[in-house]
């Protein structure tokens, strides 16, 4: 292989600390900066003649960018109205929060198609590159390439969950999104679950046969496979040390005054639950104030699609309930919740996680949720904090260690935070010691590795070598 061209819809900022990039950029970047790689994808510009615009290539933390604009319309079909406003609800179980019309079908088929266009262009006549295209975004970039003649291996990761068929069904013309998902020689998802409903998915679609974990279309062979994506261990275990002297840390560790602190670090998405935890808080404070004295839960949630209207909601709500929560329990000098839309740097957040004694990670739904295992990773080994995890994260399918709740019972969390917060230190150990071997064993590393085998080896069957 010449090169490896991975595409995505966000990428990486220069300007922008990873930390607040979610956890594609953070992954990708760590899989890339280890190989010959090209990352494209859109700049987070918006200019009225994007279309016309070339790429811009540059090069940051060793890796190399080609990156373009969309235009306002692109930007509103695509991104608010099809990827954020029909798929992200429906692949995250929300059916309900659906506002699916045609119209934001064609602007995300157009935009796909220009994703496609920008990486053919790159593309000398027989290149040897394989193409890695990501996430939920992108779904049919992979079909517009090969409408385009791209030859060379396609892979798709997705990075969200794949529900059910019943849910599945949902979306109009899901047919034609498999078919588009046929078009990729080796598909890629986060857990056995997800494998589990994207093969029944496309059996049940009648597009395509599935063999075991083949997938049989008009002659190809697709690949499928469980890839659970993680972090670098050792750069965040490095980046916590660090953190955990900085004079951020320091300030927030005089301000807690002896007290507990949980901390739970999240896009402000409805898909993180965090609306439930902060009921959690309460319940728990209302159970056992007088047993912690001053508890403090610190959320860190920065904005997050802000033009889509069920996220401005969503922050209105956590506004009232925090306000609520605060009112209720604060004493003059003393304010038991912390709710934050700042992003900080991720030396900064590794710093804060280290020194918390719990962590909610309590989506409600999750692709993985790189948060727990970056928890995790900042941990002292000698005193170590407690996961409080939800069974519905992907990670949940590889974290044994962690405490896992259900984030639709407040009370159970509640109940469990309780728990956390006294469990003693040989059983934080123990759990602490179980979780890290798995994050150590199965880190970014391998992710990246794996999954760029896997797609090298289903091309080479494809062309019978
Ligand atoms: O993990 C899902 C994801 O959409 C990623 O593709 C993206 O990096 C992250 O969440 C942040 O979302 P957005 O790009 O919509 O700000």
């Amino acid at each position: 292989m010449k090169q490896l061209i991975v595409v995505s819809n966000r990428v990486p900022s220069p300007q922008k600390d990873s930390g607040s990039q979610g956890g594609l950029a953070v992954g990708v970047m760590n899989a890339l900066s280890r190989t010959d790689g090209l990352w494209m994808g859109w700049n987070g510009v918006l200019e009225e003649d994007a279309e016309a615009v070339a790429p811009n290539a540059y090069e940051h933390e060793g890796v190399r960018f080609a990156t373009f604009p969309l235009t306002e319309e692109e930007h509103e079909l695509f991104y608010v109205g099809y990827s954020n406003e029909v798929l992200w609800p429906l692949l995250h179980y929300r059916p309900d929060m659906v506002e699916y019309s045609r119209d934001k079908d064609r602007g995300y088929q157009r935009v796909n198609q220009r994703f496609a266009d920008q990486v053919a262009d790159q593309l000398e006549d027989n290149d040897d590159s394989a193409i890695w295209v990501h996430d939920y975004q992108l779904l049919s970039t992979g079909h517009f390439l090969r409408t385009r003649n791209v030859d060379c291996p396609i892979g798709f990761f997705l990075h969200i969950p794949m529900p059910p068929w019943e849910t599945f069904r949902i979306l109009p013309r899901q047919e034609r999104m498999i078919e588009h998902l046929c078009a990729y020689d080796t598909i890629g998802v986060q857990t056995e679950t997800d494998l589990e409903h994207l093969l029944d998915n496309v059996a049940r679609s009648g597009v395509a046969r599935v063999e075991g974990h083949t997938i049989v279309f008009d002659g190809r062979r697709i690949d499928t496979g469980v890839f659970p994506i993680s972090i670098d261990v050792d750069a965040a275990r490095e980046m916590a040390e660090r953190g955990a002297h900085s004079p951020r840390s320091e300030r927030l560790k005089a301000s807690l005054r002896g007290g507990p602190l949980i901390i739970g670090v999240d896009r402000l998405d409805y898909s993180k639950g965090i609306y439930q935890r902060f009921r959690a808080f309460e319940q728990l404070l209302e159970n056992t104030l007088s047993r912690y004295g001053n508890i403090t839960y610190l959320q860190i949630a920065p904005l997050s699609r802000t033009g889509v209207e069920r996220y401005a909601a969503l922050r209105h709500d956590l506004e009232r309930i925090a306000g609520h929560v605060n009112g209720r329990f604060s004493s003059y000098d003393w304010m038991p919740l912390r709710y934050l839309n700042t992003g900080y740097d991720r030396e900064t957040l590794m710093g804060f996680m280290r020194q918390s004694r719990v962590a909610l990670v309590t989506p409600l739904r999750d692709g993985m949720n790189l948060v727990a295992k970056e928890y995790v990773a900042a941990q002292d080994p000698q005193d170590p904090g407690v996961l409080m995890l939800s069974s519905f994260a992907g990670a949940a399918e590889q974290l044994d260690g962690a405490m896992l709740c259900n984030p639709f019972d407040v009370e159970e969390m509640a109940d469990m935070l309780d728990a956390a917060l006294s469990m003693s230190l040989e059983e934080r150990k123990a759990r602490w010691q179980r979780l890290h071997e798995v994050i150590s064993t199965h880190d970014i590393h391998r992710w990246g590795r794996t999954f760029v085998e896997a797609l090298n080896a289903s091309a080479a069957a494809r062309h019978g070598e």
